[in-house]
């Protein structure tokens, strides 16, 4: 029997490729255009370097913060993802995982569990909603989401319905029955653990989104969801102040990428925002979110948390993007790689990798506490920052870049 654990989140990757059929694994890869802006969220991590030390260090280190006012064991919360037929468990996986570690989990109103048992799995969820539907559905799913229990709301607002991929878009039907199944079988044959998962519940992945299902009607398929969200109107900042005094708690507002964007949603009263280009999956071009972080968190940083999300692979890039002034980061297609791999197991596996890479971080760096890793421990490149709109903040990162010694000077 092959070991089920993995030791780094590319192994869940490969993993998840040979089980995922490969309509479900494209839908995960997904991006947009050239995919430009997916590999710079991951590559502009490789541009960082670090300056670690070679005494001194730290016995115990304490990883755990506080998101929203939560305590979480450390500083990486679940992205929501609105994915189907990854797993029979789903998000209720995911969320077991993210309890169990200690963390957040954030569900996607395009979810395929609804948001009830995702609560129940997880007390310290936060639900994300786009703009989609009347102000009245508005209501009504976001009242759900607080009955339910929900800690915070996300509201993501970054969406621009960019299609089309170079490398070609997954062919996903509407409706998954026995017929469908039958004529995705070339498909569906070649990858027996995936079938067999939905095959042991006695199970077909419906592909609908019960989060988004009128009171006494039928959970809308997928594609009948985004249609709805194609024909709603974009919000505008007042909708922002408008959806927060709806929900009464706190609010993050995720997919920000610009100085005057950020400084906007403070004036419209969310409580924080995540820096996030959707994971590459919207306007491709957009640069990494991690390049746009430093310049955000200094405009903002003192009145509001700051989040990052877009590349995060291990704990390193963890630390970095704290370093960076991330109060903490969201995780996106890490944990799916790890569910479609072993399920919940696999989640938690993601959580441990990325756990053992940040407290290894923080360790060589010579801190006894995630909250000292601050700017000097990296080696930035000039021009890392891509500040979106005119800020001197981006003028301080390159001079600090500028004048940080080059790894030759720390070596010698
Ligand atoms: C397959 C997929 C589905 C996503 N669905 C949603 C969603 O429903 N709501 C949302 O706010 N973000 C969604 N995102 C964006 C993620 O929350 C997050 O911003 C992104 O995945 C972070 O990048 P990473 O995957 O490199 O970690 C999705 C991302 C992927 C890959």
């Amino acid at each position: 029997m092959p070991n089920a654990w993995f030791e780094t989140v590319a192994e869940a990757q490969r993993r998840a490729k040979r089980i995922l059929p490969s309509s479900v694994y494209g839908a995960l890869v997904a991006g947009s255009e050239k995919g430009l802006t997916i590999d710079d969220n991951i590559n502009a991590f490789s541009e960082l370097g670090v300056r670690p030390h070679v005494l001194g260090h730290a016995p115990e280190r304490d990883l755990s913060t506080t998101v929203l006012g939560i305590p979480v064991s450390m500083p990486v919360i679940i992205s929501p993802t609105g994915v189907q037929a990854v797993h029979p468990d789903g998000e209720v996986a995911v969320a077991r995982a993210a309890a169990n570690r200690g963390t957040i989990m954030g569900l996607s109103s395009f979810a395929s569990k609804p948001v009830e048992e995702v609560l129940a799995a997880n007390e310290n969820t936060f639900f994300q909603v786009y703009w989609t539907g009347t102000k009245d559905q508005m209501i009504q799913r976001i009242e759900r989401a607080k009955r339910a229990g929900a800690k915070a709301l996300i509201v993501t607002t970054d969406w621009s319905f960019s299609n089309g991929r170079d490398w070609g878009s997954p062919s996903i039907p509407e409706k998954l029955d026995l017929k469908t199944m039958f004529k995705f079988a070339p498909n569906v044959l070649p990858h027996p653990t995936w079938l067999l998962r939905y095959a042991k519940k006695i199970d077909i992945p419906d592909l609908t989104v019960p989060n988004l299902q009128p009171p006494g009607g039928e959970a809308p398929t997928f594609f009948g969801a985004y249609y709805e969200w194609m024909q709603t109107p974009p919000p505008q900042w007042e909708d922002i102040t408008w959806i927060k005094e709806q929900w009464g708690g706190p609010v993050v507002l995720k997919g920000v990428t610009r100085i005057d964007d950020a400084k906007r949603a403070v004036d419209a009263g969310v409580d924080a925002i995540s820096v996030s280009n959707h994971g590459g999956n919207d306007l491709d071009t957009t640069p990494a979110a991690i390049r746009q972080l430093p310049g955000i968190a200094e405009a903002v940083g003192d009145q509001i948390e700051v989040y990052m999300d877009g590349g995060i692979r291990r704990g390193m890039d963890v630390a970095k993007a704290v370093a960076l002034g991330a109060r903490a980061v969201m995780i996106g297609r890490a944990y799916l790689w790890g569910l479609a791999a072993n399920g919940q197991a696999g989640v938690e596996n993601v959580f441990d990798i990325l756990r053992g890479g940040l407290d290894s971080a923080v360790l060589g760096l010579g801190h006894g506490s995630l909250r000292e890793l601050n700017p000097d421990d990296l080696v930035i490149p000039p021009g890392f920052g891509r500040t979106l709109a005119t800020s001197e903040s981006e003028d301080k990162i390159d001079a600090r870049a500028n004048t940080a010694p080059r790894t030759e000077d720390a070596v010698h």
